[in-house]
């Protein structure tokens, strides 16, 4: 074989730094990221400059990014495997962002629900990053060449973008990157609220009774599942007109393995209340050994930097490769 041949696919995914992660966040991407370390060649990053585009107190964000770190690291991935950084600590990421930039248009910019939505959360606050997040978005992946990108059904259409952009950059100079593909699980790829089962699962919902955190003890995650909206109905079926008892059988059957059909048939008969205890022991059993290895991780500070530290030197390798590739192609001079 080949080496063209033997070489792994890779992998490249991020995940912002704007609190603590979300089950939702766990099952739609964080949870897969660990699982491909074996058959890809992973780069993870916390995008703590995508974070920026919407107001943050520094010293949280300090906080938070290294919470975000720890939390990967104890949510399975291997940083002997993969490379875990810091997207600020790869400057590469930025310089590439400029040129793809200037190769995205502003009506393609102007279509993103991402950027609909949080301009109107944020009105007070329009800045041009926000409006610019996807190019960025596209330049973290496109760095490295990443083949494939693990995401939520959310972060589909920044790929779509960043895939155009990848190809018409390839056409206007000549072959540069890898188009990237999506990676989005069967199960648990839109993880709603519990509250307003029609909306997202999101850290930044203003009702904290909407999400569980993967810090959450477990009498919070019962107390929050218990509370969760579902119907009148008292059947533990899903479809349309059903979105909370819907939510609720996704994550179960995310974390359990079981199908709606088995879900179905093992809550026959019985009420909600049954029903919402076993998803919330369900969360409660992904999470415990998780949130150990966690508060280990983040009292060892010297260890989390270190990793991250080695992370960014080597992602940097890769990534400065590619800006200096891109640099001679658009017409910049070398000395
Ligand atoms: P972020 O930080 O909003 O979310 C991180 C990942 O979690 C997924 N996700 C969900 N999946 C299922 N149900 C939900 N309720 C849910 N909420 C969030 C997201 O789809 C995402 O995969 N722009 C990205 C971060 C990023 C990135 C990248 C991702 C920056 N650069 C390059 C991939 C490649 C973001 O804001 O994700």
């Amino acid at each position: 074989m080949s080496d063209q041949m033997e070489r792994k696919k890779r992998i490249l995914s991020g995940i912002q730094p704007t609190g603590t992660f979300t089950l939702g966040n766990y099952i739609g991407a964080v949870r897969n990221w660990g699982s491909l370390q074996e058959d890809f060649e992973c780069l993870y990053m916390v995008a703590d400059l995508h974070s920026l585009t919407v107001r943050q107190e520094p010293a949280a964000l300090r906080r938070q990014t290294r919470e975000a770190a720890a939390m990967l690291l104890a949510a399975g991935i291997d940083p002997k495997v993969s490379l875990l950084f810091v997207q600020s600590h790869v400057p590469a990421h930025v310089q590439l962002s400029w040129i793809l930039s200037c190769n995205t248009q502003f009506g393609e910019l102007s279509r993103m629900t991402q950027f609909k939505d949080k301009s109107a959360k944020h009105a007070d606050n329009v800045n041009a990053g926000l409006f610019t997040y996807p190019a960025l978005m596209a330049a973290d992946i496109l760095v490295y060449n990443a083949d494939l990108v693990p995401v939520g059904v959310d972060q589909k259409q920044h790929l779509e973008l960043a895939r155009n952009v990848a190809q018409r950059f390839n056409n206007l100079y000549s072959p540069t990157f890898t188009l990237p593909e999506p990676y989005i699980g069967k199960t648990g790829a839109k993880i709603m609220s519990l509250q307003e089962p029609d909306k997202k699962m999101s850290k930044s919902d203003s009702n904290a009774n909407s999400f569980i955190l993967m810090t959450d003890d477990a009498d919070t995650i019962l107390r929050k599942c218990k509370r969760a909206v579902t119907d009148s109905d008292g059947v533990v079926r899903a479809g349309d007109g059903k979105p909370g008892v819907t939510n609720l059988m996704s994550i179960y059957s995310s974390l359990t393995g079981k199908t709606f059909a088995d879900i179905e048939k093992e809550f026959e008969g019985q009420g909600y209340g049954v029903f919402k205890e076993a998803v919330a022991g369900s969360v409660i059993d992904a999470f415990r050994p998780i949130q150990a290895e966690y508060a280990r991780i983040l009292a060892d500070r010297e260890y989390l930097d270190g990793v991250l530290k080695e992370g960014a030197a080597a992602a940097s390798r890769i990534a400065d490769r590619m800006v200096a590739k891109v640099y001679k192609k658009v017409g910049l001079v070398q000395l």
